[in-house]
């Protein structure tokens, strides 16, 4: 195992029957607490935001706004929230999708991505992948070029990443 990933696997608390019996929680807490880790974990995202040659990107809410604000900062990129619907106050553009009962909806500010955007989608969890695919179809429907999905963590049990497969095009998914 790399240096950085046993750092951050050490920082992440498993919390069992979270929120609800059966489910093992990841906490991503302890780790935004130590600099070392926080900072090893941003200078990453960053490291691949350039490396893919991003020029803005996109956290999802809620942990991948703690995580996507700082990576835009040290890339020099601009940072974008993907909010759940209701949120912002501009005119947006939103993309509903399934969840295992019912549905979900994120929006982004429709002014804040166009044509010549390339983005990278920060968030820190991959489980079912809805929601990165969801924001890989509004950058798209934006006009916009999708750099790649960068994640702290990739429930590899979870059939997250074939999810992306068609919203991705080729794009790298990235999982630290
Ligand atoms: C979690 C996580 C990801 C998403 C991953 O967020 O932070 O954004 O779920 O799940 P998926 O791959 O199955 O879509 P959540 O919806 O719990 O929102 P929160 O961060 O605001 O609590």
């Amino acid at each position: 195992m790399t240096d950085i990933k046993e750092l951050l696997l050490s920082r992440i608390r498993d919390v069992a029957d979270y929120p609800e019996p059966g489910v093992l929680f990841k906490d991503i807490t302890p780790l935004l607490a130590d600099p070392a880790a926080f900072t090893a974990l941003t200078d990453a995202l960053a490291e691949l935001t350039v490396r893919h040659g991003a020029t803005k990107i996109v956290g999802l809410e809620a942990r991948g706004f703690i995580l996507g604000a700082p990576a835009a900062v040290r890339a020099g990129v601009g940072f974008i929230p993907v909010r759940k619907a209701g949120k912002l106050p501009g005119a947006t553009l939103g993309q509903a999708y399934d969840l295992e009962y019912g549905s979900a909806e994120i929006e982004v500010h429709a002014e804040d991505l166009s044509v010549g955007d390339r983005v990278m989608v920060i968030d820190d969890v991959l489980a079912t992948g809805g929601t990165a695919e969801a924001s890989l179809q509004l950058i798209r429907r934006a006009g916009a070029q999708v750099a790649g999905v960068a994640v702290l963590m990739e429930l590899s049990f979870l059939p997250g990443r074939q999810r992306l497969e068609t919203a991705l095009a080729g794009a790298p998914l990235e999982a630290l």
